[in-house]
């Protein structure tokens, strides 16, 4: 939040709603522009056609989409994974692990999330072990130990909060358990199948990745020997199918109410499943907006992407911040009556404060197509 206080202007000129997302002039699209994401100060413009009508786009800023199903190199190690986006506050890669990783992984440079877009198998750690599958975010705190033996090939979209944590945010008026209880969080048990793990002979190398690099330390024995452990910091388990989306029949709200993990300088959010505004005047799909204080990734886990047109499951896209975006022509034709009842998707996004770099793993599969997508024929 910017230091100081916002300058103050409140006006209104020509044909206007009173109310941001809903009651627009007839015939008009909507566009918000806004500070700090959607909670500083804002306008909202009702423009004769969408924001998004360009006929050509040329020069580095652009939005962009990478095919990440289409990485097909398998890594036995995450920090061999290829990069798809970072900064300095975060750090994208997308991991395809084919089978049981040979070492242990510990990540030195900060907090990590894995998002199990595809794969099932076990997570065995410091603290025990515990099962994951598609849809599970698996939250690692930094210096963890860890180890992952998938039994199906997985795909996983890694998320590392650089030199920093992941806080669960500030639910403010909903109270602390909405959208999932915090007692939905599982985390590793110390079992048989732990214990069998642990009796596993052999040298055991665990690489630690510090500043980038990765440095391997060797054991004669499985270093994850813990017999007991107590605190208040573990590995969680979430799945997204656990999250109850906050909705209103009557407003639509801005994404960043859809927020599952916050950390300095970022924000993970999730898109599940939810009902579409039931008001006549409320708007049923994303306005269009700028974001101009955030740069937004968006990945497709599952589902049938209602405002995206050519997107599919394993898609990632990359709205650096600079120009409006917003629901392409086929979404936009439902602006205020929606067929369907519901959404049916499963997405990811990260919002970043500051601007994202494209990695060498997402330039090899980008779509250089997306910009023309929200051409009408
Ligand atoms: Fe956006």
């Amino acid at each position: 939040m910017a230091k100081g206080n916002w300058i103050p202007v409140r006006g209104a000129q020509g044909q206007h709603s009173r109310q941001a997302h809903a009651d627009m002039p007839e015939g008009t699209y909507e566009r918000e522009i806004s500070k700090e994401g959607f909670f500083g100060p804002a306008a909202f413009f009702h423009h004769r056609r969408p924001p998004t009508g360009w006929t050509n786009f040329e020069g580095p800023l652009r939005p962009r989409a990478f095919d990440l199903a289409a990485l097909n190199e398998t890594s036995s190690s995450p920090w061999s994974a290829p990069k798809v986006l970072s900064n300095a506050a975060v750090e994208i890669r997308f991991w395809k692990l084919a089978g049981p990783m040979p070492a242990l992984a510990r990540n030195a440079d900060g907090d990590q999330l894995l998002f199990i877009h595809q794969g099932r198998g076990d997570l065995f750690c410091d603290y025990g072990r515990i099962a994951f599958e598609p849809g599970d975010y698996l939250y690692l705190p930094r210096g963890t130990m860890w180890r992952l033996a998938p039994s199906d090939p997985a795909a996983i979209l890694m998320v590392q909060a650089t030199n920093a944590h992941f806080t669960l945010p500030d639910r403010g008026l909903l109270g602390p358990h909405a959208v999932f209880d915090p007692a939905i969080l599982d985390t590793p048990v110390m079992d048989e199948v732990f214990a069998a793990h642990q009796a596993e002979a052999g040298e055991f190398k665990v690489q630690v990745k510090k500043r980038g690099e990765v440095s391997t330390v060797t054991f004669a024995y499985n270093p994850l020997d813990a017999v007991g452990w107590h605190g208040d910091l573990a590995p969680a388990r979430l799945n997204v199918r656990s999250i109850r989306p906050v909705a209103s029949h009557r407003y639509h709200l801005p994404p960043s109410v859809h927020t599952t993990f916050a950390s300095d300088r970022f924000v993970v959010c999730t898109f599940a499943p939810r009902p579409f505004e039931t008001d006549p005047g409320a708007l049923k799909v994303p306005f269009f907006h700028n974001n101009d204080d955030f740069d937004e990734v968006l990945f497709y886990h599952a589902g049938d992407f209602f405002s995206r047109d050519n997107i599919d499951a394993g898609t990632l896209t990359f709205h650096p911040s600079g120009f409006t975006h917003g629901p392409h022509p086929k979404a936009l034709k439902n602006m205020l009556v929606q067929p369907r009842a519901a959404t049916d998707e499963y997405a990811v996004m990260i919002d970043t404060r500051d601007p994202l770099d494209v990695g060498e793993g997402a330039a090899a599969v980008e779509n250089p197509a997306y910009v023309d997508s929200w051409k009408t024929l």
